[in-house]
């Protein structure tokens, strides 16, 4: 049997302090029209490691958008349309457990979406659709992920959940304390609705987030500078572009579908009836 295989292209949404991917070769930074509004930034388009990626900061260059007013239908939807087959989602958390300290990585695997003030789906108006959200991290892409994680000494953990709040202030020690006895990992402000919008795209998603600081739980976390964080941020920064170059490699070839279904999440999702 002829094993089909097609080519991805990477997705990759840098978040804060990752705003630009150093050597792109035949980079080119690309407006996108999307029906659903502006996106974050224009998109930088390119090859590293051989492999097509296109790259999104968040936040914009410059940092100009808060969390809440990051358009993610634009996003996603205008990285489908670049021709987009996988994301590998990075950004900042803060940590709710000790052994997971500044500097760390965790290749999340589930959420808990607290976001209240963002639009979360692509359908609604006259169409309706279901898609599952039991397993929101693409499999294949996570296992790459540690491979690469791996390869480049970079200390992580596989697994973990991630509490997505609206933000933009921090939580307070009430729902910090909660979210820890809930058994999350980390917590942050932008992977949801990114996550669920992906997956009704069906695009595979993963999501590397870098721990910068304790959040407020922790006893350390009133004495944390600011500098402290930016330092670690940035150091955080170079070790994504780190991992992002050793995890292209692994995902330059694969077969035409996602093992778990990712591309295919539509198939079963739709209940609006064709009209008679
Ligand atoms: N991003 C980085 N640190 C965070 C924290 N402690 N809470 C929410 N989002 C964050």
């Amino acid at each position: 049997m002829i094993e089909s295989v097609s080519s991805p292209v990477v997705g990759v949404i840098g978040g804060s302090g990752v705003y630009d991917m150093d050597g792109l070769e035949k980079a080119e930074w690309k407006a996108v029209d999307s029906p659903f509004g502006p996106p974050s930034d224009e998109f930088l388009c390119g090859e590293l490691e051989g492999q097509p990626v296109v790259f999104l900061p968040r936040h914009g260059r410059g940092h100009v958008l808060s969390p809440s007013d990051v358009n993610y239908r634009a996003n996603i939807d205008a990285l489908k349309r670049l021709g987009v087959t996988e994301i590998l989602s990075l950004s900042a958390v803060g940590s709710l457990k000790e052994e997971l300290p500044p500097g760390h990585f965790v290749l999340v695997d589930q959420f808990i979406d607290r976001t209240i003030n963002r639009t979360k789906t692509f359908f609604g108006d006259g169409l309706v659709a279901h898609v599952s959200l039991a397993h929101p991290v693409c499999s294949r892409l996570d296992h790459h992920l540690v491979a690469a994680a791996e390869e480049a000494g970079i200390p992580f953990r596989k697994g973990g959940t991630y509490l997505a709040m609206e933000g933009p202030q921090f939580s307070t020690l009430a729902e910090s304390n909660l979210y820890r006895s809930w058994g999350c990992e980390v917590i942050g402000m932008t992977n949801m609705p990114e996550a669920k919008l992906a997956r009704e795209a069906e695009l595979c998603y993963a999501s590397v987030a870098m721990v910068t600081d304790y959040d407020c739980w922790h006893p350390d976390h009133d004495h944390v500078t600011v500098e402290q964080v930016v330092k670690v941020l940035m150091e955080n920064a170079e070790k994504a572009r780190t991992l992002i170059r050793a995890v292209l490699p692994r995902l330059s070839g694969r077969d035409a579908s996602c093992e778990q279904g990712c591309d295919r999440a539509l198939d079963n999702a739709l209940i609006t009836r064709p009209e008679q």
